[in-house]
Order: structure tokens, then C-alpha cells, then sequence
């Protein structure tokens, strides 16, 4: 287990997840964190998202890495500083990942251990960064055990709808799952409710009265659910195509609108693009206030382990 990783955590698809950790990522690097995303899905959605695909200029390799690194139990060689971002490191997902699920099946038929496997090849680089962000595939399967053998915390994203709050049920049920075989120590630091339209604050309500309800009926009244959430963005995809995250497109998209002002006065050279100025617009913000009290969160909880390592040292004398 590494107890400054963490992964943004649901088997429902599209609610977010990558979304979440490209945000969460950027946002903590330009604090001054060193950071690493390790992507574990095959669909490798957090190269697009950081802006460090081919279409980039990135050196995105589809995964090739990081199942070579399983397949010989060695430290990946990560990529440094992408999307040009200090500080921010990135292992990249794709469709090597998928093979990756092949190698840890055939691993665990063989009656080998494979939870371990991801604490195998992380454990030796841990330490250089604060943060460590695993991004998983919707589907569950053995990539999950892994990544939830090594990380300490979870953060649930929930969206509006029924079929969320299954969501939600099914990843505290593998969060379980997980902490009686494999991590003891996994814990979920909250949920993150997202996709709101502002204004829809009906529709907010009852969201969160139903994710309070399953809670309770859980047993987990003490999972949080955070005050701060996610608006919905027209914008989400104009950031995809870019490869920057919410902190990042707000000033892109003021610059984009203030260099169009400027051409419709001179008609100098190309019409700049028009971009979601209105969509990117708070954004920021609420990724600002939701990565805040996860960051509240996860520094508590590690200050406490900190304490009490020092403490268990401290008597062992
Ligand atoms: N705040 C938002 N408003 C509107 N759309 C959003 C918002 N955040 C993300 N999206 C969009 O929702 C879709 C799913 O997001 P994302 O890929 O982060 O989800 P995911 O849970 O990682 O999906 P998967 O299960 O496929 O890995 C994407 O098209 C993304 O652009
Ligand atoms: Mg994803």
C-alpha cells in the first residue's frame, strides 16, 4: 500500500473519474506537489486529458511501459513533466493496459499473488512524490484489486440519477471487499457530486437525500458526501480537445475571447477560434473547492498515520 496514492473510483462509466483525477492532478502540481497519474484503463483517457497524446506532441505510448514494467517487476521509466506542467509525471494507460489484465489473469491461474503487483513496480519511485493518482477502467476486474491493494483513499464521483447512486453502492461494496482481503488500510475519503446544472437545486437535493439514504441503509453514515461539487460544463469537451483541465481553459478561453476582440477591431491576420468562455467559467472554481477538501482530507488522514508511526517508533526505543 502507498499511503499517498488515491483513486478516483467508480465501476459506473462517464461519471467523471478521469475528469476528476486530470483536474485533481494539474491543480495539486501548480500547487507546488510532485505528482504522478498512473492510467490503468485501456481506453488511456488521461494522455487526451493532459494534453501528452501524439496529437500533442506528447510521448503518450499506449501503455507499453507500464506492461513492461509488470511483465519484468521493474520501476516504469514515467513521463516527465507532461503537458509542460512542473512537477506533474504521468505513466500512461491504452491499449497495452488491456494486456496488462491478460498478464495478471495468466499470473493469477498460475496461483500467483497479484494484488501486490502494483505496489511492485510503484514503491520504489513512491516516495518522491506527494501524490500519486491511479485512473481505472468503469469495468471491474483484476486491475481493480491491484489498484485498490496499493492506494489508501478513494473518492467516489457521483452524478444525478438512480443509476448513480447504484454506482456508488457497488464501489463501497468493492471498497469493502478490498479492505477485508487485500488493503485493511483503503478508505474512502467522500463522495464528490457532479454534472449539476446550476439552478437544478431540486434535483440537487433529492441527489444528495438519496445518497444520504444509501448510507445510512450501507452502514457508512460516516462516508462523506462534499459540500463543494461540479457544475455541468458545455465546455467539457472543448477541454478534451485541447488537453487542459479547468484552471488551465478558463485563462486560455479569456485569452482566446481577448485575442478576438482584438482581430475584430484590426482584422489582422486568421480569425482566432471562438471558445466556451460562459463554460469554462466557474469551473475552475468548483474544482478549486472540491480538490481543496479532498486535500483536506487526505492531509489529515496522513499527518494522523505520520503521528502514529512516530509515536509506535517512539515506544519501540
Ligand atoms: N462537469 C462536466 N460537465 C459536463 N460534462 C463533463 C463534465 N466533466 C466531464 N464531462 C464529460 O463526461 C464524459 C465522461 O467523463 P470522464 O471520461 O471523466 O468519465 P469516466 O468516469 O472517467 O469515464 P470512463 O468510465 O469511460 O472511464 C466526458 O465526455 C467528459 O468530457
Ligand atoms: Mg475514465
Amino acid at each position: 500500500m502507498i499511503p499517498q496514492a488515491l483513486t478516483w473510483y467508480a465501476t459506473k462509466g462517464g461519471v467523471g473519474k478521469s475528469t476528476h483525477c486530470a483536474n485533481h492532478a494539474v491543480m495539486n502540481a501548480a500547487g507546488g506537489w510532485r505528482v504522478l497519474v498512473v492510467d490503468l484503463d485501456p481506453q488511456g483517457n488521461m494522455a487526451r486529458l493532459l494534453g501528452f497524446d501524439a496529437r500533442h506532441g506528447g510521448a503518450d505510448d499506449g501503455g507499453a511501459e507500464l506492461l513492461a514494467a509488470f511483465k519484468d517487476r521493474r520501476v516504469p521509466t514515467v513521463l516527465r513533466d507532461v503537458g509542460g506542467r512542473a512537477g506533474l509525471d504521468a505513466l500512461p494507460g491504452g491499449p497495452a493496459a488491456g494486456e496488462l489484465l491478460d498478464l495478471l489473469g495468466l499470473r493469477a491461474m498460475q496461483g500467483q499473488p497479484v494484488s501486490a503487483a502494483l505496489d511492485e513496480i510503484l514503491i520504489p519511485i513512491a516516495s518522491k512524490y506527494h501524490l500519486i493518482l491511479v485512473d481505472l477502467p468503469p469495468t471491474w476486474s483484476l486491475l481493480h484489486v491491484v489498484a485498490l491493494s496499493t492506494v489508501r483513499f478513494v473518492v467516489i464521483p457521483a452524478e444525478p440519477g438512480d443509476l448513480q447512486i447504484d454506482g456508488v453502492a457497488h464501489a463501497l461494496n468493492h471498497v469493502a471487499e478490498i479492505q477485508a482481503r487485500q488493503n485493511p488500510e483503503l478508505e474512502v475519503l467522500g463522495v464528490a457530486v457532479g454534472k449539476y446544472r446550476r439552478g437544478a437545486t431540486r434535483r440537487m437535493a433529492e441527489g444528495r437525500a438519496d445518497l444520504a439514504g444509501l448510507l445510512t441503509d450501507m452502514d457508512a453514515p460516516d462516508v462523506e458526501v462534499f459540500e463543494p461539487w461540479i457544475r455541468h460544463t458545455d465546455a467539457a469537451e472543448e477541454m478534451l480537445r485541447l488537453g487542459r483541465v479547468a484552471i488551465e481553459h478558463e485563462r486560455i478561453a479569456e485569452e482566446a475571447r481577448r485575442r478576438r476582440f482584438e482581430w475584430l477591431r484590426t482584422r489582422d491576420g486568421q480569425q482566432p477560434p471562438s471558445l466556451n468562455v460562459d463554460g469554462a467559467r466557474g469551473l475552475a472554481d468548483d474544482y478549486a473547492a472540491v480538490i481543496s477538501t479532498v486535500n483536506d482530507r487526505f492531509r489529515t488522514r496522513l499527518d494522523a498515520t505520520r503521528a502514529t508511526m512516530a509515536a509506535v517508533a517512539e515506544a519501540g526505543r
